[in-house]
């Protein structure tokens, strides 16, 4: 093991308090494609046609058929070691840790993760834009496109959209773990949208050391103690003390 995980690791198990942000990157191993990688979504589909308000008013079919075809790849995908490596940290350290993800796609759940602060919604999840019900729905695909409410109103992906604001309570949550943090780990995110992108900053001002896991350089390496370049899936799983 190289001396800059082994110094993270020390600073995993000293911390009293951890936040870890993740984005699309921890699920890349497990086949889930990012956003902005090579073979990203946004290099073969246009955000402002699949995922903002209007897109969902001008054409609820054609944002629905993206979201069901995105479902079924999550259904076939599984955790990976990234994940339960996270799931681990959370069991060691109880309430000293605080897992923020931009991911919709549940796998922080079901890698056993108990309530990851979800900034980005939950694909699994419908929201009624007439009577605002939400609810769990997990057919793949889905049989009525799009999909209706009970009430006949028209039922949306349960997540945010550009141009949205992130659910209040889960904000907050992150804001105040990011703020109260000794340690900040930017876990497979580009680090570019924000709000999501601005706690780590949020944090670093606050007196927290901050660490970066990903492949490739984010515009938030100039705040980072620790820089390891690499897959999440390889290694987060040495960051855990034996
Ligand atoms: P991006 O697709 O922007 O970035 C993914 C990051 O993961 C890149 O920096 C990659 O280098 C890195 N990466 C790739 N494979 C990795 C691996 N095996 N281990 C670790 N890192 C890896 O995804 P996000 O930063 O999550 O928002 O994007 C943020 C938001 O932009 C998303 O939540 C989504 C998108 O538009 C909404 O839909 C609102």
């Amino acid at each position: 093991m190289n001396s800059e995980v082994a110094s993270l690791r020390a600073a995993l198990r000293e911390s009293p308090a951890v936040v870890a942000l993740t984005g699309a990157g921890v699920s890349a191993e497990s086949g889930i494609p990012t956003f902005r990688g090579a073979g990203g979504l946004w290099r073969t589909f246009r955000p402002e046609q699949l995922a903002t308000p209007e897109a969902f008013a001008r054409d609820p079919r054609l944002v629905w058929e993206w979201y069901d075809w995105r479902r079924g790849i999550i259904q076939r995908a599984a955790p990976n070691p990234g994940h339960r490596a996270l799931a681990d940290i959370e069991r060691r350290k109880g309430d000293g840790f605080t897992l923020v993800t931009q991911n919709v796609d549940g796998l922080h759940d079901r890698a056993g993760n108990r309530r990851p602060v979800k900034l980005h919604g939950d694909i699994w999840q419908t929201r009624c834009i007439r009577c605002g019900t939400v609810t769990l729905n997990r057919e793949v695909p889905l049989v009525l496109l799009p999909p209706r409410c009970p009430c006949g109103g028209l039922l949306r992906p349960g997540v945010v959209w550009f141009g949205e604001s992130l659910p209040p309570l889960e904000w907050q949550r992150a804001v105040e773990a990011s703020r109260q943090a000794d340690l900040f780990m930017l876990i497979g995110t580009s680090a570019v949208v924000y709000p999501a992108a601005g706690l780590a900053e949020m944090a670093h001002e606050a007196g927290a050391r901050i660490a970066v896991i990903n492949p490739e350089r984010t515009p938030l390496c100039g705040l980072a103690e620790w820089t390891l370049e690499g897959a999440a899936g390889e290694i987060l799983p040495n960051l855990i003390s034996p």
